[in-house]
């Protein structure tokens, strides 16, 4: 099947099959009036439409963008997106005054919806991260990481991850998970939480390995929940399991998280609203990369992660949504631009690669994701307005008109098809 995505005012990309770093980060590809095409969820052609006319055959499919701007559909390398219940009346309590953590201890935050996710069934998981899912389709991603970590027992960890699987299976957005079941201690070890500890490295990742069920691990290394050396064990067999490592990672407290994460060879070092300049210098000197979560940021109202240093010493950022029912409860990347830019000082450009060719390669898959170039796989989309820029400045409202998947288009006009 050939698809032709033409009448662009602009088809815009990074470039590359790596992560963009420093000033590379904000050097975007800019063709006007070019075409698109794909073959077999491929893309086998970008450029000028009189070349493509005298090079190609005519396509089976025409996609018309109508003077809209062609980007490569958004990748979100880190989501919570399997959950039950919701938590509104916290955020009612946060705006009166209280903090996370504070919430968290007098029993919500994480392990209140622990409870209400042990208790649902798999239908009800699987029901409603399928609408997740397509409002992260109909905001413009076709890729997203997904974490477990509402479960913090092996039968709720394993059922968070096969709804992962057999959403993966039948959704247009394809789904990479991660094992988090390291999110918190549970209610029933908080009196020795190293009898959890030992759980999850005796017991809980290895079973999930054995069934083929992740293929990452992540740890939510924070004050109050496990500190560094504890991390350092919990990640130590992510090798032995076949695993990358990710790692919320000097969230709501500067403990050094950046730097164990370089240290362990993580694949991504997330959050970093609290880096240290001794982290950021870490991360600058490694292959980890920053994955910043601006909605988290913005949701708990604290100071910005520091995109702008880590951008100018060097690192490789990333953006993703964070997707979870406490801290970023949103599927919008373009909502994330909108924070990244107007909040962290990024500027649209570097937004764009970071959501893009650097979110993919925050997941490992840079080589066939994240840029509109020649055998990368067909993910795209079509905003309503001529220029990128509008991604953001047109901030508020969903952009994104039309989304191309493995070369087919699935929401057209803004419906899910
Ligand atoms: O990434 N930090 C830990 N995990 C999530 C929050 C999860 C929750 O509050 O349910 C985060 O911010
Ligand atoms: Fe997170």
């Amino acid at each position: 099947m050939s698809l032709l995505i033409r009448g662009a005012h602009q088809v815009v990309t990074p470039t590359g099959s790596t992560a963009r770093r420093g000033r590379d980060l904000a050097e975007l590809d800019i063709r006007f009036g070019a075409v698109v095409r794909c073959d077999d969820g491929i893309i086998s052609f970008v450029g000028d439409e009189a070349e493509h006319r005298r090079r190609f055959p005519v396509p089976d499919e025409i996609l018309e963008a109508d003077r809209g701007c062609v980007l490569p559909a958004f990748v979100d390398p880190h989501t919570h997106p399997v959950w039950a219940g919701s938590r509104e009346d916290e955020f009612d309590r946060r705006l009166r005054g209280e903090t996370y953590m504070e919430i968290a201890k007098s029993g919500g935050g994480i392990n209140s919806t622990v409870h209400a996710t042990r208790r649902a069934t798999e239908e009800e998981l699987f029901a409603t991260t399928m609408a997740r899912l397509d409002t992260f389709l109909r905001h413009g991603t076709t890729t997203i990481e997904a974490k477990s970590g509402y479960g913090l027992d092996l039968e709720t960890e394993i059922r968070m991850l096969e709804v992962i699987g057999r959403a993966h299976a039948i959704h247009p957005v394809d789904l990479h998970p991660t094992c988090l079941a390291a999110h918190e201690v549970p209610p029933e070890h908080r009196s020795n939480p190293e009898r959890y500890i030992e759980e999850l490295i005796g017991v809980i990742h290895p079973e999930v390995a054995r069934r083929g069920l992740a293929e990452a691990v992540d740890v939510f290394c924070e004050t109050g929940v496990f500190d560094l050396e504890q991390t350092s064990r919990l990640l130590a067999g992510a090798a032995d399991h076949g695993w990358r490592i990710h790692l919320h990672a000097d969230e709501l407290t500067p403990l050094g998280g950046a730097e164990l994460a370089v240290e362990m060879g993580a694949l991504s070092a997330d959050h970093l609203l609290c880096v240290t300049p001794m982290g950021i210098a870490a991360l600058a000197g490694s292959d980890t990369i920053a994955v910043l979560l601006p909605g988290t940021a913005f949701f708990l109202r604290m100071p910005w992660a520091p995109a702008r240093d880590l951008i100018d010493s060097g690192c490789a950022v990333a953006l993703a949504t964070d997707c979870n029912p406490g801290s970023s409860p949103t599927e919008s990347m373009p909502m994330i631009l909108a924070l990244a830019c107007l909040g962290m000082g990024m500027d649209v450009a570097e937004a764009v690669t970071a959501a893009t060719l650097n979110a993919a390669a925050a997941i490992g898959r840079a080589g066939e994701l994240g840029s509109l170039e020649i055998g990368k796989r067909a993910d795209i989309i079509v905003i309503d307005a001529p220029t990128y820029q509008h991604l953001v400045y047109n901030f508020g409202v969903n952009p994104v008109r039309h989304v191309v998947k493995n070369g087919r288009p699935v929401v057209m006009d803004r419906h899910l098809i």
